[in-house]
């Protein structure tokens, strides 16, 4: 074993401990830039007005969790969770909302609007529409019985949105599980991760349009009496903006069902079947989740956190945004 000769004194040692004594600073800095209590001072209300809002909000449309939980993931996954999302288009700006797969499906701003302007009212300025719909989709989980985690704090808001970047970046409904990966990776997200943020799909709805190809295509990854429910209800022609739920036994119950349909061929777009498909290197981890639903929740939980850390603004960058449609 070499041993490292000890001469403290060495002005060169010297210089190189300064540097990784700075180096480790910076690193401690950068991460220590959302925490947990960051409004405890500022608007010790804040995290509770937010979930009375949301809550109200949740008890007229509970299909509404889904959406919430959609909006934080497609904010996160485009430049970073920096409620780029939410800004309406303008002569300036050109929204994100109608980009790719957001277009006529991405939902729960007026959620967020109404917990946003209680906010302002009782701290004006302080609480930025990035950190709302990051706490919101917690909230929303836990709303339909989903499990609940520590949303760490002090994200701002952009001053621009990235429509071209929700074409590029976002998920798609055709998407094969190495594309899923890539994309999921490209995110600083492993497998494991993916897999757990799919099983948000045990709320919600999709599409005819989104799924038609994967019902009428007779391929052999597709529970035949399922498919033939699901063609009754979205025509070959026509019906773009009939939905069908992921999970049709549950859909407003946050479970593990959705692992469970994937095992017997019920996935309902082709991106979500293409995690269990005989042999495939997702399979595994869809059977564990399906037969263990506590470590699901703990994974989706771990998960959520890490995804709502995405590349956040913070500092003195961006802004905190007074309404979430448009920029100061
Ligand atoms: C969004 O969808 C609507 C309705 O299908 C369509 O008319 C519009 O062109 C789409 N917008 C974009 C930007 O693709
Ligand atoms: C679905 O689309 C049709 C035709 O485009 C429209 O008349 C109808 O209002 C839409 N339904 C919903 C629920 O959006």
């Amino acid at each position: 074993m070499a041993t490292i000769p000890s001469k403290p004194s060495s002005p060169f040692l010297l210089a190189l401990l300064f540097i990784l004594i700075n180096t480790v600073a910076t690193i401690t800095q950068t991460e220590a830039q959302l925490s947990l209590n960051l409004y405890a001072k500022t608007c010790p209300n804040a995290l509770n007005t937010i979930r009375t809002s949301i809550r109200s909000s949740l008890a007229v449309d509970t299909r509404m969790a889904a959406g919430l939980i959609r909006l934080h993931f497609h904010d996160c996954f485009v430049h970073g969770c920096d409620a780029s999302i939410l800004l309406d288009q303008t002569p300036t700006i050109r929204t994100e909302k109608t980009a790719g797969g957001n277009n006529m499906s991405i939902t729960g701003f007026e959620a967020i609007d109404a917990a946003k302007a209680r906010v302002e009212k009782i701290c004006p300025g302080v609480v930025s529409c990035a950190d709302i719909v990051a706490v919101a989709a917690r909230d929303a989980s836990a709303y339909v019985g989903g499990p609940t985690w520590n949303v760490k704090l002090g994200r701002r808001d952009s001053t621009s949105a990235y429509p071209d970047v929700a074409v590029t970046d976002l998920p798609s409904h055709n998407d094969d599980v190495e594309t899923l990966i890539k994309r999921f990776k490209g995110k600083g997200l492993n497998v494991r991760e993916m897999v757990a943020l799919s099983g948000a799909h045990t709320l919600g709805d999709a599409q005819c349009s989104s799924f038609r190809d994967r019902i009428y295509s007779d391929g052999a990854n597709i529970d035949g009496a399922y498919a033939g429910v699901l063609r009754r209800r979205c025509p070959l022609v026509g019906g773009d903006n009939v939905t069908a739920p992921f999970d049709p036994v549950t859909p407003d119950h946050f479970d593990n069902n959705y692992f469970r349909d994937l095992m017997r061929r019920r996935g309902l777009l082709a991106s979500d079947q293409v995690l269990y498909s005989g042999g495939g290197v997702t399979d595994g981890i869809v059977r564990e989740y399906g037969k263990l639903a506590g470590r699901f929740r703990d994974d989706f939980a771990a998960a959520m956190v890490k995804m709502g850390e995405i590349q956040p603004l913070t500092g003195s960058a961006g802004q905190i945004r007074r309404i979430c449609g448009a920029v100061n």
